[in-house]
């Protein structure tokens, strides 16, 4: 049932010693249903709920539940926003926590933008500041020798403010190859920023210290320097910090200021979130998806999710108290891509977008719903009077937020899926996996489909064994657009699934807009602009072959 990759991640990282994947799956429900005791429930119940969901590879949590799950001290969320405040004592205080969270499997993100700029004056010793980007340089090498121990290396997001002084230095601190590796960046992005680009008015830039503006500058010569570094490397993203904001179901906890490493789980200071994700493609029947199927599918995760609040060992006390006030859960997607294959949709095609939209607005009324039943029995999350929910005619709720889709880099090949809300990337790939290792696969959803149309014949089996893709064979034109592949999609659609799907999803939705490595940074503009436009949170760019060394490379050979 798995995958060689799926044997290769599991034997790596996750099974025990002895241990099968029916014993992981196992291990992992019965820790998780423990919290049904502590709610007076029959806990070999859920246990086994969980369990046949999980044996189904219907639907899997975050890798820190599957790999520390049943430990002593298990830690099982997968992502954590710390603050930090203009201070010595506040830098390196959440430096240590984050090592702390990092030891324990999670990912950390963080905003730099309440701290002075460079240059600025120190009073204490009288002299200059060092600037957020310093900083940042210190934290990438701590988390570098900070090694997960069996886990993984800790990943970090650095997300800067467009009108902090630094700014320009901070969209270009990855210019210098092999820095910050350990760090994604983005950009917080505000709506008056996009105005003034608009309108293509000069541009303030303000020291968070005392609020002075320090220089201003053309908006728009700072969009195109971010535009230009993306189109470059990738990197930074945006963070559409105003829409994130107004998306806030507790505005009186304070302001979101930065999302997770991959930037999909928007948190306030010391929130942690787990999430868990939905493999659609074993939800397929009947030339459509089974919506039934899926409601209970939704219903057993959010209990899953749920009860990992309650189970989770914090790795800090902020933590536990700030994730326990919310109760913020992140049930996702996988498969999507190949669910659109399963259903002869192209990706690139209306219907497939709407569709997104329509799984995701089924699956978030579902799990507020499954969130509400929970809230009735077992008490709403302590913020909940504080919150949207009573405006908008919610008696209770067990959890702030529901929904959030993630990468899924990890569990997806688990699953044996395709990744997210992703097309494929390529329709045979050869994975760098642990430390070089190369593994190749060729999809088997593809295979299945040009089979049952009597197409999978051995050139082209030859072809995507070696291209990964089928675009330059002579099958009929409709079948090249069901199987095109990431690259070959036009950067619109990508931008207006992540659209749909954000409509639709409490959180923040995992994306990267694939472009081909000829696409110019007019391009890269006009994808910023459709994702603000679309009510994005937060938009990342891939050019291909920009960047040396890429994860994902389709085909074995080409
Ligand atoms: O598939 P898996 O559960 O391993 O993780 P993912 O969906 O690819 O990533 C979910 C989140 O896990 C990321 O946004 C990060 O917060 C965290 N993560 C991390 O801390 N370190 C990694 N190497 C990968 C993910």
């Amino acid at each position: 049932m798995f995958s060689s990759e799926a044997e290769a991640v599991l034997q790596a990282r996750y099974l025990k010693d002895g241990e099968t994947p029916a014993d992981m799956f196992r291990r992992v429900a019965g820790h998780v249903a423990q919290a049904e005791t502590r709610n007076g429930r029959d806990s070999f119940r859920a246990a086994d709920e969980y369990r046949r969901l999980m044996d189904d590879l219907v639907f899997l949590p975050n890798s820190p539940t599957l790999i520390n799950a049943g430990k002593a001290r298990a830690q099982l969320a997968a992502c954590f926003v710390l603050p930090v405040d203009d201070s010595l004592t506040s830098i390196f205080e959440t430096l240590k926590n984050a090592a702390l969270i990092h030891q324990s499997g999670g990912g950390t993100g963080f905003s730099f933008s309440r701290l002075r700029p460079a240059c600025d004056r120190v009073s204490t010793t009288g002299g200059e500041a060092s600037g957020p980007v310093s900083f940042m340089h210190i934290y990438d090498v701590a988390t570098q020798v900070v090694k997960q121990g069996a886990a993984r290396r800790g990943a970090n997001m650095a997300v800067l403010r467009v009108d902090h002084p630094d700014i320009e230095q901070f969209i270009t601190a990855k210019r210098s190859h092999d820095v910050l590796n350990n760090f994604n960046l983005s950009v917080a992005i505000t709506d008056d920023f996009m105005q003034a680009v608009a309108a293509g008015r000069p541009y303030a830039l303000v020291n968070p210290r005392n609020g002075g503006v320090v220089k201003t500058v053309a908006a728009r010569g700072l969009f195109s320097l971010l535009v230009r570094m993306a189109w470059e490397s990738g990197e930074p993203g945006l963070f559409f910090l105003d829409t994130v904001n107004r998306y806030n179901p507790t505005p009186g906890l304070g302001a979101f200021e930065a999302p997770n490493p991959c930037s999909e789980q928007p948190l306030l200071p010391y929130e942690s979130c787990v999430l868990g994700s939905i493999n659609l493609t074993r939800l397929v029947a009947g030339g459509d998806i089974d919506f039934g199927r899926l409601r209970q599918v939704v219903h057993t995760a959010v209990s899953f999710l749920d009860n990992v609040i309650d189970i989770n060992d914090y790795p800090l006390p902020a933590v536990a108290e700030a994730t326990r006030r919310t109760r913020k859960i992140g049930l996702g997607i996988m498969g999507l891509a190949e669910v659109f294959i399963m259903l002869d949709i192209p990706y690139a095609s209306e219907a497939a977008v709407k569709l997104t939209g329509r799984i995701l607005e089924f699956i978030t009324g579902e799990a507020r719903q499954a969130s509400a039943l929970l809230g009735a029995e077992r008490g709403s999350f302590p913020a909940f009077a504080a919150s949207v929910y009573p405006g908008r005619g919610f008696a209770a709720m067990r959890n702030a937020t529901v929904t959030t889709i993630a990468p899924t880099g990890t569990i997806s090949i688990i699953a044996g899926c395709s990744s997210g809300i992703e097309p494929l990337f390529a329709l045979a790939l050869s994975r760098r996996v642990l430390e070089g290792r190369v593994l190749t696969s060729v999809n088997r959803t593809v295979v299945d489909y040009l089979s049952q149309r009597n197409l999978y014949t051995e050139e082209i089996a030859e072809t995507i064994a070696t291209c990964g893709s089928v675009a330059d064979t002579a099958l009929p034109a409709r079948i090249k657009e069901v199987l095109a592949t990431a690259r070959e999609i036009a950067p619109y659609w990508h931008v207006a699934h992540l659209a749909a799907a954000q409509m639709f999803t409490d959180n923040g939705v995992s994306k990267t807009v694939n472009m081909p490595h000829e696409a110019s940074e007019a391009d890269v503009a006009a994808i910023f602009r459709q994702a603000y436009a679309g009510g994005c949170k937060g938009v990342t760019v891939y050019r291909d072959g920009s960047r040396a060394e890429q994860v994902l490379t389709g085909g074995t050979v080409c």
